[in-house]
Protein backbone atom coordinates (compact mmCIF):
# COMPACT_ATOMS: atom_id res chain seq x y z
CA UNK A 1 0.00 0.00 0.00
CA UNK A 2 1.23 3.41 -0.44
CA UNK A 3 -0.18 6.87 -0.79
CA UNK A 4 -1.53 9.19 -3.43
CA UNK A 5 -1.81 12.73 -3.83
CA UNK A 6 -4.58 13.85 -6.24
CA UNK A 7 -3.63 17.57 -7.16
CA UNK A 8 -5.75 19.96 -9.15
CA UNK A 9 -2.73 22.14 -10.47
CA UNK A 10 -3.10 25.23 -11.90
CA UNK A 11 -3.85 27.03 -8.72
CA UNK A 12 -1.04 29.57 -7.67
CA UNK A 13 0.33 28.73 -4.05
CA UNK A 14 -0.57 32.00 -1.32
CA UNK A 15 -0.29 32.18 2.27
CA UNK A 16 2.30 31.38 5.06
CA UNK A 17 4.14 28.19 5.94
CA UNK A 18 6.89 27.36 8.36
CA UNK A 19 9.80 24.97 8.44
CA UNK A 20 11.52 23.69 11.24
CA UNK A 21 14.68 21.89 12.43
CA UNK A 22 16.82 20.71 9.41
CA UNK A 23 16.60 17.23 8.91
CA UNK A 24 19.87 16.87 8.13
CA UNK A 25 20.93 17.90 11.00
CA UNK A 26 18.34 16.80 13.29
CA UNK A 27 19.05 13.46 12.56
CA UNK A 28 22.83 13.66 13.45
CA UNK A 29 22.11 16.23 16.66
CA UNK A 30 20.34 13.08 17.81
CA UNK A 31 23.03 10.51 17.83
CA UNK A 32 25.29 12.93 18.85
CA UNK A 33 22.99 12.29 22.08
CA UNK A 34 24.61 9.31 22.49
CA UNK A 35 28.05 10.40 23.17
CA UNK A 36 27.14 12.54 26.60
CA UNK A 37 26.86 11.52 29.73
CA UNK A 38 23.92 13.11 30.76
CA UNK A 39 20.53 13.98 28.64
CA UNK A 40 20.08 15.65 25.58
CA UNK A 41 17.41 18.22 24.72
CA UNK A 42 16.97 19.10 20.85
CA UNK A 43 14.11 21.61 20.36
CA UNK A 44 12.67 22.56 16.82
CA UNK A 45 12.55 18.95 15.91
CA UNK A 46 9.97 18.25 12.59
CA UNK A 47 7.51 15.60 12.13
CA UNK A 48 9.55 13.56 9.58
CA UNK A 49 9.46 10.06 9.07
CA UNK A 50 13.42 10.46 9.90
CA UNK A 51 13.09 11.79 12.62
CA UNK A 52 11.30 8.78 13.90
CA UNK A 53 13.63 6.52 12.32
CA UNK A 54 16.22 7.81 14.61
CA UNK A 55 14.46 8.01 17.66
CA UNK A 56 13.72 4.26 17.04
CA UNK A 57 17.36 3.27 16.63
CA UNK A 58 18.36 5.08 19.71
CA UNK A 59 15.85 3.44 21.73
CA UNK A 60 17.04 -0.03 20.04
CA UNK A 61 20.20 0.88 21.55
CA UNK A 62 18.87 1.89 25.07
CA UNK A 63 18.81 5.68 24.74
CA UNK A 64 15.36 6.93 26.80
CA UNK A 65 13.25 9.33 24.44
CA UNK A 66 10.91 11.49 25.13
CA UNK A 67 8.97 14.80 23.51
CA UNK A 68 8.76 14.82 20.05
CA UNK A 69 7.17 16.85 17.44
CA UNK A 70 4.04 17.60 18.62
CA UNK A 71 5.15 18.79 22.50
CA UNK A 72 6.45 22.43 23.20
CA UNK A 73 9.08 23.62 20.97
CA UNK A 74 9.22 20.32 19.09
CA UNK A 75 11.20 19.20 21.85
CA UNK A 76 13.28 16.03 21.99
CA UNK A 77 15.03 14.66 25.48
CA UNK A 78 17.34 12.28 25.00
CA UNK A 79 18.77 10.14 28.41
CA UNK A 80 21.76 8.02 26.91
CA UNK A 81 22.78 6.68 30.59
CA UNK A 82 21.46 3.13 29.56
CA UNK A 83 22.85 2.59 26.37
CA UNK A 84 23.32 -1.38 25.45
CA UNK A 85 23.94 -3.49 22.19
CA UNK A 86 20.94 -3.54 19.96
CA UNK A 87 19.68 -7.21 18.54
CA UNK A 88 21.09 -7.02 14.91
CA UNK A 89 17.91 -8.10 13.67
CA UNK A 90 16.01 -5.41 15.35
CA UNK A 91 18.44 -2.83 13.73
CA UNK A 92 17.87 -4.44 10.13
CA UNK A 93 13.87 -4.35 10.74
CA UNK A 94 14.24 -0.78 12.04
CA UNK A 95 17.03 1.21 9.76
CA UNK A 96 14.45 0.75 6.84
CA UNK A 97 15.62 3.24 4.15
CA UNK A 98 17.47 5.29 6.40
CA UNK A 99 21.60 5.95 6.13
CA UNK A 100 21.74 7.21 9.76
CA UNK A 101 22.94 3.88 11.06
CA UNK A 102 26.60 4.23 9.50
CA UNK A 103 26.78 7.51 11.83
CA UNK A 104 25.99 5.46 15.08
CA UNK A 105 29.24 3.75 14.52
CA UNK A 106 31.54 5.56 15.87
CA UNK A 107 29.48 6.86 19.37
CA UNK A 108 29.08 3.35 19.85
CA UNK A 109 32.20 2.42 19.71
CA UNK A 110 33.01 4.84 22.67
CA UNK A 111 30.09 3.71 24.41
CA UNK A 112 30.33 -0.12 24.26
CA UNK A 113 33.73 -1.34 22.25
CA UNK A 114 31.26 -2.34 18.81
CA UNK A 115 28.43 -1.29 16.12
CA UNK A 116 26.63 -2.92 13.59
CA UNK A 117 25.37 -1.81 10.64
CA UNK A 118 22.41 -3.40 7.78
CA UNK A 119 22.39 -2.60 4.38
CA UNK A 120 22.06 0.65 4.14
CA UNK A 121 19.37 2.32 2.15
CA UNK A 122 18.31 6.25 1.25
CA UNK A 123 16.87 7.76 -1.65
CA UNK A 124 17.88 6.17 -4.81
CA UNK A 125 20.09 9.15 -6.45
CA UNK A 126 23.19 7.07 -7.18
CA UNK A 127 25.07 4.44 -5.90
CA UNK A 128 25.94 6.43 -2.31
CA UNK A 129 28.59 4.05 -0.87
CA UNK A 130 29.96 4.14 2.40
CA UNK A 131 33.60 3.66 2.11
CA UNK A 132 35.03 6.64 2.89
CA UNK A 133 33.09 6.11 6.22
CA UNK A 134 34.61 2.70 6.59
CA UNK A 135 37.97 3.79 6.11
CA UNK A 136 38.37 6.76 8.42
CA UNK A 137 37.04 4.49 11.07
CA UNK A 138 39.88 2.00 10.27
CA UNK A 139 41.63 4.92 10.31
CA UNK A 140 40.64 5.61 14.38
CA UNK A 141 41.85 2.19 14.50
CA UNK A 142 38.10 0.32 14.58
CA UNK A 143 38.14 -3.10 13.17
CA UNK A 144 35.58 -3.65 10.05
CA UNK A 145 34.24 -6.88 9.22
CA UNK A 146 31.70 -7.51 6.47
CA UNK A 147 29.34 -9.94 7.11
CA UNK A 148 26.31 -11.43 5.05
CA UNK A 149 24.54 -9.56 7.16
CA UNK A 150 25.50 -6.24 7.41
CA UNK A 151 28.69 -5.01 8.70
CA UNK A 152 30.74 -5.33 12.23
CA UNK A 153 32.56 -2.53 13.39
CA UNK A 154 34.89 -3.37 17.15
CA UNK A 155 38.15 -1.73 18.63
CA UNK A 156 40.16 -4.00 20.64
CA UNK A 157 41.27 -0.59 22.28
CA UNK A 158 40.04 3.50 22.43
CA UNK A 159 39.71 5.13 18.91
CA UNK A 160 42.77 7.21 18.61
CA UNK A 161 42.95 10.85 16.83
CA UNK A 162 44.30 10.68 13.84
CA UNK A 163 45.20 12.69 9.92
CA UNK A 164 42.34 12.33 7.69
CA UNK A 165 41.69 13.94 3.71
CA UNK A 166 38.87 13.26 2.24
CA UNK A 167 38.94 12.44 -1.51
CA UNK A 168 35.54 14.42 -1.72
CA UNK A 169 34.00 16.87 0.98
CA UNK A 170 31.25 14.42 1.84
CA UNK A 171 28.97 15.80 4.23
CA UNK A 172 28.13 12.02 6.17
CA UNK A 173 32.02 11.18 6.05
CA UNK A 174 32.76 14.70 8.12
CA UNK A 175 29.86 14.25 10.67
CA UNK A 176 31.32 10.46 10.87
CA UNK A 177 35.00 11.95 11.70
CA UNK A 178 33.64 14.55 14.07
CA UNK A 179 31.14 12.37 15.94
CA UNK A 180 34.27 9.95 16.23
CA UNK A 181 36.80 12.43 16.88
CA UNK A 182 35.54 14.36 19.81
CA UNK A 183 36.16 11.04 22.55
CA UNK A 184 39.28 9.79 20.20
CA UNK A 185 42.29 9.52 21.99
CA UNK A 186 44.90 12.67 21.01
CA UNK A 187 43.95 15.14 18.20
CA UNK A 188 42.11 14.42 14.54
CA UNK A 189 43.21 16.56 11.51
CA UNK A 190 40.46 16.77 8.80
CA UNK A 191 41.17 17.89 5.20
CA UNK A 192 39.15 18.10 2.78
CA UNK A 193 35.82 18.44 5.12
CA UNK A 194 32.30 19.33 4.13
CA UNK A 195 31.41 22.78 5.49
CA UNK A 196 27.92 22.87 5.07
CA UNK A 197 25.50 24.88 7.82
CA UNK A 198 24.40 21.48 9.15
CA UNK A 199 27.87 20.69 9.95
CA UNK A 200 28.45 23.66 11.74
CA UNK A 201 24.85 23.20 13.61
CA UNK A 202 26.74 19.79 14.75
CA UNK A 203 29.95 21.68 15.73
CA UNK A 204 28.06 24.04 18.28
CA UNK A 205 26.38 21.35 19.49
CA UNK A 206 29.59 19.04 20.23
CA UNK A 207 31.19 22.37 21.51
CA UNK A 208 28.47 22.33 23.44
CA UNK A 209 28.94 18.75 24.93
CA UNK A 210 32.49 19.68 25.81
CA UNK A 211 34.55 19.06 22.37
CA UNK A 212 36.95 20.77 21.38
CA UNK A 213 36.47 21.27 17.52
CA UNK A 214 38.10 24.13 15.26
CA UNK A 215 37.12 24.84 11.76
CA UNK A 216 39.94 26.66 9.13
CA UNK A 217 38.98 28.23 6.30
CA UNK A 218 40.89 25.78 3.82
CA UNK A 219 38.37 23.10 4.90
CA UNK A 220 40.38 21.52 7.70
CA UNK A 221 38.71 20.66 10.63
CA UNK A 222 40.63 19.79 13.77
CA UNK A 223 39.24 18.01 17.10
CA UNK A 224 41.33 17.21 19.85
CA UNK A 225 39.66 14.12 22.02
CA UNK A 226 37.97 14.60 25.22
CA UNK A 227 37.58 11.93 27.76
CA UNK A 228 33.57 12.49 28.83
CA UNK A 229 30.63 14.73 26.98
CA UNK A 230 27.63 15.58 28.66
CA UNK A 231 24.51 16.19 26.98
CA UNK A 232 23.53 19.20 24.88
CA UNK A 233 20.44 21.83 25.00
CA UNK A 234 20.35 23.03 21.45
CA UNK A 235 17.79 24.41 19.03
CA UNK A 236 17.73 23.00 15.66
CA UNK A 237 18.91 25.29 12.97
CA UNK A 238 15.95 25.94 9.82
CA UNK A 239 15.70 23.63 6.80
CA UNK A 240 17.50 25.65 4.03
CA UNK A 241 15.98 22.72 1.61
CA UNK A 242 12.46 22.40 2.71
CA UNK A 243 12.35 26.45 2.53
CA UNK A 244 13.92 26.47 -0.68
CA UNK A 245 11.54 23.67 -2.25
CA UNK A 246 8.64 26.19 -1.36
CA UNK A 247 10.02 28.89 -2.74
CA UNK A 248 10.40 27.04 -6.06
CA UNK A 249 6.72 25.89 -5.57
CA UNK A 250 5.75 29.94 -5.14
CA UNK A 251 8.00 30.81 -8.62
CA UNK A 252 6.34 27.57 -10.74
CA UNK A 253 3.11 28.18 -9.82
CA UNK A 254 3.16 31.87 -10.09
CA UNK A 255 2.10 32.34 -6.39
CA UNK A 256 3.30 34.36 -3.12
CA UNK A 257 4.47 32.38 -0.42
CA UNK A 258 6.22 33.71 2.94
CA UNK A 259 8.28 30.80 4.54
CA UNK A 260 8.38 31.47 7.98
CA UNK A 261 11.65 30.45 9.60
CA UNK A 262 13.94 30.76 6.45
CA UNK A 263 17.31 31.90 7.00
CA UNK A 264 19.51 33.93 4.87
CA UNK A 265 22.64 33.09 5.46
CA UNK A 266 22.45 29.63 4.54
CA UNK A 267 20.51 30.62 1.31
CA UNK A 268 22.43 33.08 0.03
CA UNK A 269 23.29 30.98 -3.53
CA UNK A 270 19.98 29.96 -3.14
CA UNK A 271 18.46 33.42 -3.28
CA UNK A 272 21.22 34.92 -5.83
CA UNK A 273 19.68 32.06 -8.40
CA UNK A 274 16.54 32.79 -7.33
CA UNK A 275 16.97 36.53 -8.38
CA UNK A 276 18.70 35.33 -11.41
CA UNK A 277 15.65 33.26 -12.95
CA UNK A 278 13.37 36.28 -12.06
CA UNK A 279 12.16 35.27 -9.00
CA UNK A 280 11.51 37.61 -6.16
CA UNK A 281 11.89 38.12 -2.43
CA UNK A 282 11.35 39.96 0.87
CA UNK A 283 13.62 39.33 4.01
CA UNK A 284 12.48 39.62 7.60
CA UNK A 285 14.08 38.85 10.95
CA UNK A 286 11.17 35.50 10.66
CA UNK A 287 11.45 34.40 7.61
CA UNK A 288 11.70 35.01 3.69
CA UNK A 289 8.67 36.03 1.18
CA UNK A 290 9.29 34.33 -2.27
CA UNK A 291 7.30 35.16 -4.83
CA UNK A 292 6.63 35.75 -8.90
CA UNK A 293 6.67 39.25 -9.64
CA UNK A 294 5.16 38.78 -13.18
CA UNK A 295 6.78 38.99 -16.41
CA UNK A 296 9.00 36.22 -18.13
CA UNK A 297 11.83 34.15 -15.73
CA UNK A 298 14.86 34.05 -17.67
CA UNK A 299 16.72 30.81 -18.33
CA UNK A 300 20.18 30.28 -16.75
CA UNK A 301 23.12 27.88 -16.56
CA UNK A 302 22.81 25.99 -13.32
CA UNK A 303 26.07 23.82 -11.36
CA UNK A 304 25.36 22.04 -8.21
CA UNK A 305 28.29 21.89 -5.41
CA UNK A 306 29.32 21.28 -2.26
CA UNK A 307 28.67 24.38 0.04
CA UNK A 308 29.20 26.83 -0.44
CA UNK A 309 27.83 26.14 -3.94
CA UNK A 310 24.33 25.70 -5.15
CA UNK A 311 23.41 22.56 -3.16
CA UNK A 312 22.39 19.28 -5.04
CA UNK A 313 19.17 19.19 -2.87
CA UNK A 314 17.64 22.40 -3.93
CA UNK A 315 18.13 21.43 -8.23
CA UNK A 316 15.09 19.09 -8.76
CA UNK A 317 12.96 21.39 -7.45
CA UNK A 318 13.95 24.68 -9.32
CA UNK A 319 14.32 22.70 -12.25
CA UNK A 320 10.55 22.61 -12.22
CA UNK A 321 10.36 26.52 -12.12
CA UNK A 322 13.02 26.47 -14.93
CA UNK A 323 10.62 24.83 -17.00
CA UNK A 324 8.68 27.68 -17.08
CA UNK A 325 11.69 29.89 -17.97
CA UNK A 326 12.04 31.33 -21.29
CA UNK A 327 14.94 30.24 -23.28
CA UNK A 328 17.43 27.02 -22.98
CA UNK A 329 18.38 26.33 -19.01
CA UNK A 330 21.55 23.76 -18.99
CA UNK A 331 22.03 22.22 -15.31
CA UNK A 332 25.35 19.60 -14.21
CA UNK A 333 24.96 17.89 -11.11
CA UNK A 334 28.06 17.55 -9.78
CA UNK A 335 27.54 15.57 -6.63
CA UNK A 336 25.03 12.82 -6.95
CA UNK A 337 25.75 10.95 -10.65
CA UNK A 338 22.05 9.79 -10.83
CA UNK A 339 19.33 12.93 -9.75
CA UNK A 340 18.21 13.49 -13.28
CA UNK A 341 15.82 10.84 -13.43
CA UNK A 342 12.90 12.93 -12.11
CA UNK A 343 13.00 14.56 -15.15
CA UNK A 344 11.18 11.69 -17.29
CA UNK A 345 7.89 13.12 -15.59
CA UNK A 346 8.43 16.29 -16.54
CA UNK A 347 8.61 15.50 -20.08
CA UNK A 348 5.31 13.52 -19.47
CA UNK A 349 3.85 16.32 -18.32
CA UNK A 350 4.87 18.88 -21.37
CA UNK A 351 8.25 19.99 -20.72
CA UNK A 352 11.12 19.66 -22.85
CA UNK A 353 14.44 18.27 -20.97
CA UNK A 354 16.82 16.79 -22.16
CA UNK A 355 19.93 14.67 -20.12
CA UNK A 356 23.60 14.09 -21.30
CA UNK A 357 26.17 11.98 -20.01
CA UNK A 358 28.22 15.13 -20.69
CA UNK A 359 29.78 17.53 -17.74
CA UNK A 360 27.76 20.66 -19.56
CA UNK A 361 29.31 22.92 -17.27
CA UNK A 362 33.29 24.41 -15.70
CA UNK A 363 32.79 22.83 -12.47
CA UNK A 364 35.46 19.43 -12.28
CA UNK A 365 32.94 16.77 -11.68
CA UNK A 366 33.53 12.90 -11.18
CA UNK A 367 30.99 11.66 -13.47
CA UNK A 368 32.77 13.23 -16.38
CA UNK A 369 34.19 10.22 -18.20
CA UNK A 370 31.32 7.67 -17.12
CA UNK A 371 28.10 6.59 -18.13
CA UNK A 372 25.77 8.98 -15.56
CA UNK A 373 23.02 11.40 -17.42
CA UNK A 374 24.03 14.28 -14.69
CA UNK A 375 23.19 17.38 -17.15
CA UNK A 376 20.32 18.64 -18.50
CA UNK A 377 19.11 21.48 -20.92
CA UNK A 378 15.54 22.50 -20.27
CA UNK A 379 13.98 24.36 -22.99
CA UNK A 380 11.04 26.94 -21.79
CA UNK A 381 8.44 27.79 -21.31
CA UNK A 382 6.35 24.62 -21.79
CA UNK A 383 3.07 24.50 -20.26
CA UNK A 384 2.75 21.70 -18.12
CA UNK A 385 -0.61 19.32 -18.46
CA UNK A 386 -1.32 17.07 -15.17
CA UNK A 387 -0.25 12.99 -15.80
CA UNK A 388 0.13 10.02 -13.33
CA UNK A 389 3.23 10.33 -11.81
CA UNK A 390 5.49 7.87 -8.99
CA UNK A 391 7.62 9.63 -6.38
CA UNK A 392 11.42 8.62 -7.22
CA UNK A 393 13.04 9.86 -4.49
CA UNK A 394 12.92 12.70 -1.66
CA UNK A 395 13.36 15.52 -3.06
CA UNK A 396 12.46 14.22 -6.56
CA UNK A 397 9.30 13.69 -5.23
CA UNK A 398 8.56 16.96 -3.91
CA UNK A 399 9.25 18.54 -7.36
CA UNK A 400 6.61 16.09 -8.85
CA UNK A 401 4.12 17.61 -6.47
CA UNK A 402 5.36 21.29 -7.34
CA UNK A 403 4.84 20.09 -11.33
CA UNK A 404 1.22 18.42 -10.57
CA UNK A 405 0.39 22.02 -9.05
CA UNK A 406 2.02 24.20 -11.61
CA UNK A 407 0.17 22.00 -14.32
CA UNK A 408 -3.19 22.70 -15.90
CA UNK A 409 -5.42 19.44 -14.52
CA UNK A 410 -6.03 16.79 -12.57
CA UNK A 411 -2.53 14.39 -11.76
CA UNK A 412 -2.38 11.65 -9.41
CA UNK A 413 1.21 11.13 -7.72
CA UNK A 414 1.99 8.07 -6.04
CA UNK A 415 4.35 7.06 -3.46
CA UNK A 416 4.04 10.26 -1.88
CA UNK A 417 5.13 8.37 1.75
CA UNK A 418 8.37 9.17 0.38
CA UNK A 419 7.96 12.19 0.56
CA UNK A 420 7.51 12.12 4.71
CA UNK A 421 10.61 11.08 4.85
CA UNK A 422 11.65 15.08 5.14
CA UNK A 423 8.80 17.65 4.72
CA UNK A 424 6.29 17.83 7.08
CA UNK A 425 2.90 17.59 6.96
CA UNK A 426 3.30 18.49 3.10
CA UNK A 427 -0.25 17.94 2.28
CA UNK A 428 -1.62 19.82 5.00
CA UNK A 429 0.84 22.80 4.69
CA UNK A 430 -0.16 22.34 0.78
CA UNK A 431 -3.84 22.83 1.18
CA UNK A 432 -3.20 26.01 3.57
CA UNK A 433 -1.77 27.68 0.70
CA UNK A 434 -4.78 26.88 -1.53
CA UNK A 435 -3.77 24.02 -3.25
CA UNK A 436 -6.26 21.67 -4.57
CA UNK A 437 -4.94 18.26 -3.29
CA UNK A 438 -6.48 15.19 -1.46
CA UNK A 439 -4.50 12.66 0.05
CA UNK A 440 -5.08 8.76 0.00
CA UNK A 441 -3.81 5.38 0.62
CA UNK A 442 -4.49 3.67 -2.58
CA UNK A 443 -3.49 -0.01 -3.40
CA UNK A 444 -0.51 0.20 -5.37
CA UNK A 445 3.56 -0.93 -4.76
CA UNK A 446 5.70 1.48 -2.88
CA UNK A 447 8.48 3.04 -4.45
CA UNK A 448 11.06 3.01 -1.36
N1 LIG B 1 30.32 9.26 -1.24
C1 LIG B 1 31.14 8.19 -1.53
N2 LIG B 1 31.52 7.38 -0.48
C2 LIG B 1 31.11 7.60 0.81
C3 LIG B 1 30.28 8.71 1.09
C4 LIG B 1 29.90 9.52 0.03
O1 LIG B 1 31.52 7.97 -2.67
O2 LIG B 1 31.50 6.83 1.72
C5 LIG B 1 29.86 10.13 -2.36
C6 LIG B 1 28.34 9.99 -2.56
O3 LIG B 1 28.03 8.87 -3.33
C7 LIG B 1 27.99 11.30 -3.23
C8 LIG B 1 28.99 12.27 -2.60
O4 LIG B 1 30.04 11.49 -2.03
O5 LIG B 1 28.23 11.20 -4.62
C9 LIG B 1 28.41 13.18 -1.54
O6 LIG B 1 27.77 12.40 -0.54
P1 LIG B 1 27.68 12.92 0.97
O7 LIG B 1 28.40 11.96 1.83
O8 LIG B 1 28.08 14.35 1.01
O9 LIG B 1 26.13 12.80 1.22
P2 LIG B 1 25.37 12.16 2.46
O10 LIG B 1 26.03 12.55 3.72
O11 LIG B 1 25.09 10.72 2.22
C10 LIG B 1 23.84 14.21 2.94
C11 LIG B 1 22.36 14.44 2.96
C12 LIG B 1 21.84 14.45 1.53
C13 LIG B 1 22.54 15.55 0.75
C14 LIG B 1 24.05 15.35 0.81
C15 LIG B 1 24.81 16.47 0.14
C16 LIG B 1 21.70 13.45 5.05
C17 LIG B 1 20.97 12.37 5.76
N3 LIG B 1 21.72 13.39 3.73
O12 LIG B 1 24.01 12.93 2.35
O13 LIG B 1 20.46 14.77 1.63
O14 LIG B 1 22.11 15.50 -0.59
O15 LIG B 1 24.48 15.24 2.19
O16 LIG B 1 24.50 17.70 0.72
O17 LIG B 1 22.24 14.37 5.66
C18 LIG B 1 18.20 14.69 1.06
O18 LIG B 1 18.00 15.33 2.09
O19 LIG B 1 17.32 14.45 0.20
C19 LIG B 1 19.53 14.15 0.81
C20 LIG B 1 19.79 13.22 -0.10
Amino acid sequence: MSSVLTVSGGVPLRGTVAVRGAKNFVSKAMVAALLGETTSRLRNVPDIRDVGVVRGLLELHGVQVCGGPDGADGELLMDPVNVERANVADIDAHAGASRIPVLLCGPLVHRLGAAFIPDLGGCRIGDRPINYHLDVLRQFGAVVEKLPSGIAISAPRRLRGTRLELPYPSVGTTEQVLLTAVRAEGVTELRNAAIEPEIGDLIAVLQKMGAIISVDTDRVIRVEGVDSLTGYDHRALPDRIEAASWASAALATQGDVYVAGARQPDMTTFLNTFRKIGGAFDIDDDGIRFFHPGGPLRSIPLETDVHPGFMTDWQQPLVVALTQAQGLSIVHETVYENRMGFTDALVRMGATIQTYRECLGSTPCRFGAQDFKHSAVISGPTPLHGADIEVPDLRGGFSHLIAALAAEGTSRVHGIDLIDRGYEHFADKLAGLGAQVSRDTAPVPAVA
